[in-house]
């Protein structure tokens, strides 16, 4: 099975990000625009996964205890290389020690931390041709002013299983681990 280790966003937030991919989602039909459902911030990818390190994991996971987190966005950019069109995400010192925590947790079920810098983000298209810059700039200066920073209050992180090969990859929910207020 394949699988990620992220955050779900709020129904609000989904509303709101909605209300401005939408419209974009017309506009921009060389993207392939992801669900509002699969919207999530990733933490950690774990890729093919044995059943033997699910179960690792999934018992590492809910041994994190953590305080919830305010997660804060703010504005669109994109991925060039790889043609994705995003929704930015500030790394704030919380969300950074709870990657980092994740990070640890499942290192001894045999995942390597990532060795690339945190960049959260929620990916909300993908070009189908490959890297696409002219469109990919013109959605970002398409909505370069729009205001769009909510916050809101992590207060769970999840394990997510990923199925890819269709039209848009679909992702269900495994586990969800709370984040207990500090
Ligand atoms: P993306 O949205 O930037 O592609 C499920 O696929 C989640 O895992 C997505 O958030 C995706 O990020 C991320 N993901 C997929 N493949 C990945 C990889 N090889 N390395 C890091 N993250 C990956």
């Amino acid at each position: 099975m394949r699988l990620f280790i992220g955050i779900p966003l709020p129904v609000e937030v989904v509303n709101e990000l909605y209300s401005i991919a939408k419209p974009l989602s017309s506009e921009f039909s060389g993207f392939r625009w992801s669900a509002p459902e699969s919207w999530h911030i990733t933490l950690q990818f774990l890729g093919s996964t044995s059943q033997e390190a699910h179960t690792c994991v999934t018992a590492k996971l809910r041994e994190i205890r953590s305080p919830a987190i305010q997660v804060r966005l703010g504005g669109f950019d994109s991925f060039v290389r790889s043609g994705v069109f995003l929704a930015g995400v500030v790394v704030t010192p919380g969300l950074e020690a709870l990657q980092q925590r994740v990070s640890a947790a499942t290192a001894p079920c045999g995942f390597e931390p990532e060795a690339r810098p945190y960049h959260p983000h929620i990916t909300l298209a993908r070009s189908k041709r490959e890297g696409n810059p002219k469109q990919l700039r013109a959605i970002t200066s398409r909505v370069a002013r729009t205001p769009f920073q909510p916050q809101f209050l992590a207060q769970e992180f999840v394990l997510y299983e990923s199925f890819t090969g269709g039209e848009r990859s679909r992702y269900e929910i495994r586990e969800r681990f709370p984040l207990v207020a500090a």
